[in-house]
This record gives C-alpha cells, sequence and structure tokens, in this order.
C-alpha cells in the first residue's frame, strides 16, 4: 500500500504530478463506495452493489467446464511439456500458436465475414495498452484524437496520460440516439483546428461502451470517408464485439475494408481483448491489428513493455483453437447477455425509467433526464450521489463518460448473479416510488 506522502519535498516527473491520470472523476469515487461496504447477500445485505464495472461473469461455467476436460492446456510445471520454454525469456512476437488462434478467433466472432492474419496481429497486455501503444504511435504530445461522446472513462487516463495526446470530443446526442454524423465529425476536427491543435485520427468503441449498441454500416463508411478526406488515422476498439446480441448485429471496420477491397486500409487500426468476450481481464489479452506494416512493426517492438506471459499464452492458444468450445460459449454467452439486458430493460421499465436501445455489450444506458432539478452536470452528481450512497448502486454518470446531455447512466448488469440483479432493480424501484410520492 502506497503512503500518502502532503508535502512531497522531492520533486517527481511531470507525468507522475499531472492530473491526466483521470482517477478523480465520479467513475473512480463510485469504485471507492463499493470497495467500502460491498454487498454481499448473505452478510452484507445492505451493501452497495457494484453496477459501475463492465465485467462478464455470465460464462464463467463454460470456461471451468473447459479447463476440467482440458487439464493439459494448465500444465505448465511438466518438463516434458513446455515449462523451461515458457520461463525463459519469449519472442515479443508472441506465441504464434497463440497469435494464430486468435486471429481465427476474432474471424469466428465475426460470423466469418472479415479475414485476420496472424502477421498483422501485436499482442499487448489488454486493451488498455493496445490503446495506448497505438496513440504513441500516431500522435504526438499536443496532437490530438477525436472521439465521439459519451466514452469509455479510461480514456481520459489511456490515451492522455503518458502519451501527451489531447481528446477533442465528437459531440453525440439523444436526437439521433447519439449517432455519429459527418456534421459531428466536421465540428469535432473545426474546433480542435481553431484551438491550434492537430489532429491525428478518429477513436471509435464499437458495439460502445457506454451505449451498449453498435454502429451502423453506413456511419462506419461516413467515418472511413472522412479520416480519408482528412487524411488521418481510425482507431476502432472493437473489444465488445463478442458481446452483441447476435453475430449480425455487429459490422467491424475489417468488414467495410474488405468489402472495398483494402482500398486506404493503413490508416485503419483495431483494438481487441479477452476481457470483456470471454470475461477474462485479469489475465490482461489484448491485441491490435493494424493494417499499416509501419505500424505493426513499431507496435511489435513497443509491445515489449507490455507482453503476455507465455502460459497465458499457451492456455488461450489451447482454448481458442479448440472450435467446439468457441462456437458454442460465443453462442451461448450472446443469448445469455441478451437475456440479461432483457431482464434490467424490463426491470426499470417497470419503475418508470427508459433506456437508449441496445445491442451489445454489458451495460446499458440509462435516462434518469427526467429527476434532475434542472439539466445540469451538478444536479446530475447531486443524483448520482443520492443512487450511490442511499440507494446503494454504484453506476457511472454520464457526466463521467463526457455526455453532452445531463442526467444518463450507465448501469453495469453482467458482473453479479441474476439474484443480485434482482435486489439492484427492487431498490431503484423503490426509489422511483419514493420520489413519486414526494411529488
Ligand atoms: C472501450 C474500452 N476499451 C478498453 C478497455 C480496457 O480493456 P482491457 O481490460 O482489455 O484493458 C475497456 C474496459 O472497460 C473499454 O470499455
Amino acid at each position: 500500500m502506497a503512503t500518502e506522502i502532503e508535502k512531497p519535498s522531492v520533486v517527481l516527473s511531470k507525468v507522475a504530478v499531472s492530473e491526466a491520470h483521470g482517477e478523480d472523476s465520479p467513475y473512480f469515487a463510485g469504485w471507492k463506495a463499493y470497495d467500502e461496504n460491498p454487498y454481499n447477500e448473505s452478510y452484507n445485505p445492505f451493501g452497495v452493489i457494484q453496477m459501475g464495472l463492465a465485467e462478464n461473469q455470465v460464462s464463467f461455467d463454460l470456461l471451468e467446464e473447459y479447463l476440467e476436460k482440458h487439464s493439459e492446456a494448465t500444465n505448465w510445471g511438466n518438463k516434458s511439456c513446455c515449462f523451461r520454454e515458457n520461463a525463459l525469456y519469449q519472442d515479443y512476437h508472441g506465441l504464434l500458436s497463440f497469435r494464430e488462434a486468435m486471429a481465427r478467433f476474432m474471424e469466428q466472432i465475426r460470423g466469418g465475414r472479415a479475414k485476420f492474419t496472424p502477421e498483422r496481429l501485436v499482442i499487448t497486455a489488454g486493451a488498455t495498452a493496445a490503446n495506448e501503444l497505438l496513440t504513441f504511435i500516431l500522435a504526438d504530445p499536443g496532437d490530438a484524437l477525436l472521439i465521439p461522446t459519451p466514452y469509455y472513462p479510461g480514456f481520459d487516463r489511456d490515451l492522455r496520460w503518458r502519451t501527451g495526446v489531447k481528446i477533442v470530443p465528437i459531440k453525440c446526442d439523444s436526437s439521433n440516439n447519439f449517432e455519429i454524423t459527418p456534421e459531428s465529425l466536421e465540428a469535432a476536427y473545426n474546433e480542435a483546428v481553431s484551438m491550434n491543435i492537430k489532429v491525428r485520427g478518429v477513436l471509435i468503441t464499437n458495439p460502445s461502451n457506454p451505449l451498449g449498441s453498435t454502429i451502423k454500416k453506413s456511419v462506419l463508411e461516413e467515418i472511413l470517408e472522412f479520416v480519408t478526406r482528412k487524411n488521418i488515422h481510425l482507431i476502432s476498439d472493437e473489444i465488445y464485439s463478442g458481446s452483441a446480441f447476435s453475430c449480425t448485429e455487429f459490422v467491424s471496420i475489417s468488414e467495410v475494408l474488405e468489402a472495398r477491397g483494402y482500398q486506404d486500409a493503413e490508416r485503419v487500426h483495431v483494438v481487441y481483448s479477452l476481457s470483456k468476450d470471454l470475461g477474462l481481464p485479469g489475465f490482461r489479452i489484448g491485441t491490435i491489428y493494424s493494417y499499416n506494416d509501419k505500424v505493426v512493426t513499431t507496435a511489435r517492438r513497443m509491445s515489449s513493455f507490455t507482453l503476455i506471459s507465455s502460459q497465458t499464452q499457451q492456455l488461450l492458444a489451447s482454448m481458442l483453437s479448440d472450435k467446439e468450445f468457441t462456437q458454442n460459449y460465443i453462442k451461448i454467452n450472446r443469448e445469455r447477455l441478451r437475456k440479461r439486458y432483457e431482464m434490467i430493460i424490463n426491470g426499470l421499465k417497470k419503475a418508470g425509467i427508459k433506456c437508449l436501445k441496445g445491442n451489445a455489450g454489458l451495460f446499458c444506458w440509462m435516462n434518469l433526464s427526467n429527476l434532475l432539478e434542472t439539466p445540469t452536470k451538478e444536479h446530475e452528481l447531486d443524483l448520482w450521489n443520492t443512487i450511490v450512497h442511499e440507494v446503494k448502486l454504484n453506476i457511472s454518470p454520464g457526466s463521467s463518460c463526457h455526455c453532452s446531455e445531463p442526467g444518463w447512466f450507465r448501469v453495469c448488469f453482467a458482473n453479479m448473479s441474476e439474484q443480485t440483479l434482482e435486489v439492484a432493480l427492487r431498490r431503484i424501484h423503490d426509489f422511483m416510488e419514493k420520489r413519486r410520492l414526494i411529488v
């Protein structure tokens, strides 16, 4: 545990003392409220329920069943197997068997409509490292990436803190279900230019965190047209691709490129990780898939800072190359996530709460704007405080995702059991009832 020193007498670097770590946001403050008083059905039934963490725990049984049946996949101590190979320094390209299995898995999630080759796949310790690494490669300190709002709060840290790169928001709003438009892209670009900031790329999350919806093919085409016209990059963070409730509802930027015969592909980079689709954030398994040779080479060189351990690669190479397992897993995981989504949406509806229509992800985007005294960020945070400390649900306020409209909240539903979700829904229902009686 680090010791807090109030007035440090020894000077630290600019990066160390910068505020760009992002941890002062309510997004992280809510986690603290949960950590101090975590809900437990048996021994802390009045504790805080964690609905601010995009974890996927709905298909653990399938992973555990695989591991029980395939003890060889984790047999790292076996001398005749690969203990010594794993123990020594690895080539920073990563195990070819792992990259091959990962490429095939990424194709499978896209229903075979996109092709990936292991040669273009660079491994990283999660999508966090992949996004930062790409930012280091594509932009210089002071340059900017354009990102549609609302966006994943972690980007404020991952993309800005150590790289010195800025984020300029592409402001999206509820008038068209937060869809990115050519006008919003152009406005963000012009805003950066007016501040004398060089734009190096656009970063999209598809399916979107926090909206819980996929980006339409026509919108992807517009974004691709925009980045080509401006001669900038496009990063597509697709770490929720396997959580789209049906494979056909998700269109990857890779499919769009394939349909165009890979024209202008060199400006496109896909980020993927197994943190969400396989529910393995603790394993830290991420990748960059770039269509640009120079980016692949540089990313591979830089990846020596963020490699994945050899045992983890070996285990995942074995698991992901088992087609029968992956097919079954992808199908059942999608079905279970959809069921959970329907459970929460219907529960919220009964409490009189509307959400954005979603078709992917581990969360829903809930609209409580009619509960705000006035539509301001301050009142949104007042309401959020009440929900965290009185209703005892940690949800994420839209302002922590840079949403341009106050009153929206991200609510995670896949990191708990169905029983806990029922308790959470009951609490929201009671809270709404109480408010109705007061009004
Ligand atoms: C859009 C997005 N990108 C990246 C990450 C980080 O993922 P990882 O655990 O693979 O580093 C998250 C995690 O929530 C996310 O939502």
